[in-house]
């Protein structure tokens, strides 16, 4: 059916919608709310754009359908898919994998077999929408095989890949079993996008060290079996951000400054609001912030009277043991501290596990006063550019782990720390507590500028751009 088909083609885990049937079985959806989502929902629509993804239940087949100016194409996961492509290989193999194997990754044949398969299905779908020529975009490392068994089908279409979350240093990577099958299935694409430098280099170090391919900076070379050359790949970083002008445009409306205000009321007025906003994920460092806000109550550093953590961890991959355990773990530890230290009216923690609407969080970042992102390891962290979004007032401190992709962008005027150093950690957390006003605006006047000139229009159009300088390869090559 590559016929008349979409010049630009999203590929994706996840649809922008979440999909359900109603009692006449027909399709009903839901946006889901994901960064990605927010990210390329204006390319899609503002281009001749489909989105090839996954509805967000088990055994959904759906025929293609329109939502909010988007064609929206569904790939079915059966509940074994499910259990073996999402939660097993991509995030009990893979996530904990490139970060750092924080936990230790499990590694199953079966899982292998069941990405393979998944991946093929998704790279059908997307060269049965793709018109001659088009442009299409994979995401994330759900999908890594995606653009090599693309190109496979359809050689004459532009692929990109922008790959969200770390790309390990070599000595992990080589862990996997499949390493070099990864590697080769990510060499399909024409450009790979990653969120630092570093992750680049390591992906380049990666090629140079399992394939037979040349490197020259972000450059492989692939050649064909006379050695000739047969194309390019470029490996480059490009920072995502969000949606910035939106955000700050949304948090200055009167409803959400009242609410914020609302917000500190309902909290008992504190002098101080310190907040983490985070999916419940062991990668995000919410035991290493409970710990060191906990010991600097026993301190006597920080006390009740003056101040209060509010904890938002909205629920994430519940079927995955290592989540299922980080729960227990952090609602021993929210429980621990609350019964040695809260007071009537006054809670150590206010702990909620589950989601808000974006206004809603736009508010408690505007109630916050130290806002603390300490992820041992993450992609980017849009979070933190939210809550700097969100502060037209010039008000707030962010604490910023030197372990998130934007550190790399914002370090200079966030605090940062090392989340793993205690210690430092509660002197970071003081130190943003007892900022100097003047010191404060500097900072997050500098994280403002940051955040506002590279926004999520500014990511897409750039890689976007990059990707359609490429070349075409003429069809007999
Ligand atoms: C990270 C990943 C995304 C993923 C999201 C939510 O941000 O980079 O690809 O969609 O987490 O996780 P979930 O498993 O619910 O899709």
């Amino acid at each position: 059916m590559a016929t008349a088909g979409y010049d630009l083609v999203i590929v994706a885990n996840r649809l922008p919608v979440d999909v359900s049937l109603d009692d006449n079985g027909e399709p009903t959806w839901t946006r889901s709310p994901g960064g990605l989502v927010t990210a390329l929902e204006p390319v899609v629509q503002k281009s001749d754009g489909a989105w090839v993804g996954w509805g967000g239940s088990a055994d959904l087949e759906l025929e293609p359908f329109d939502a909010d100016d988007m064609r929206l194409v569904p790939v079915a996961l059966s509940e074994d898919d499910l259990t073996q492509y999402y939660e097993g290989f991509s995030n009990d193999t893979l996530w904990p994998l490139y970060h750092d194997v924080i936990q230790p990754p499990t590694f199953h044949r079966q899982w292998w077999d069941a990405y393979q398969r998944v991946n093929r299905r998704f790279a059908d779908a997307a060269a049965a929408q793709a018109a001659p020529g088009a442009t299409v975009w994979v995401h994330d490392y759900q999908l890594q095989l995606v653009p090599k068994y693309l190109r496979e089908q359809r050689p004459d279409i532009r692929i990109g890949y922008f790959h969200h979350i770390p790309f390990p240093p070599l000595e992990i990577f080589v862990q996997l079993p499949w390493r070099k099958q990864v590697v080769e299935g990510l060499l399909g694409a024409d450009l790979i996008g990653f969120q630092r430098g570093g992750d680049a280099a390591n992906f380049v170090r990666a090629v140079r060290r399992l394939t037979e391919h040349t490197t020259r900076g972000q450059m492989v070379t692939l050649t064909d079996a006379n050695g000739r050359v047969e194309r390019h790949v470029r490996a480059a970083a490009f920072p995502i951000s969000i949606d910035s002008h939106a955000f700050d445009t949304m948090a200055r409306t009167p409803e959400v400054q009242q609410r914020a205000k609302e917000i500190r009321t309902e909290l008992g007025d504190p002098k101080v609001l310190l907040l983490g906003v985070d999916r419940l994920d062991y990668t995000k460092g919410i035991r290493h912030r409970i710990k060191a806000y906990g010991e600097l109550l026993e301190d006597g550093r920080l006390s009740v009277e003056d101040a209060t953590l509010v904890q938002v961890a909205s629920p994430s991959r519940e079927n995955v043991g290592a989540y299922q355990q980080l729960r227990d773990d952090v609602e021993i530890l929210v429980g621990r501290i609350n019964g040695d230290y809260s007071e009537f009216g006054h809670p150590a923690i206010h702990y909620m596990h589950h989601s808000y609407p974006m206004e809603e969080m736009a508010a408690l970042y505007l109630a916050a006063d130290v806002m603390l992102v300490t992820a041992l390891r993450d992609g980017m962290n849009l979070v933190a550019k939210e809550y700097i979004a969100a502060r037209s007032d010039d008000r707030g401190a962010l604490v910023l782990s030197e372990f998130t992709g934007a550190a790399d962008e914002l370090g200079g005027a966030a605090i940062l720390v090392n989340p793993h150093d205690i210690s430092g950690l509660k002197n970071a957390i003081m130190h943003a507590v007892n900022i100097d006003p003047r010191e404060a605006r500097k900072r997050m006047r500098r994280l403002r500028r940051r955040v506002l000139e590279n926004d999520v229009a500014n990511w897409s159009n750039t890689f976007l751009s990059v990707l359609t300088a490429v070349p075409v390869r003429s069809s007999h090559v």
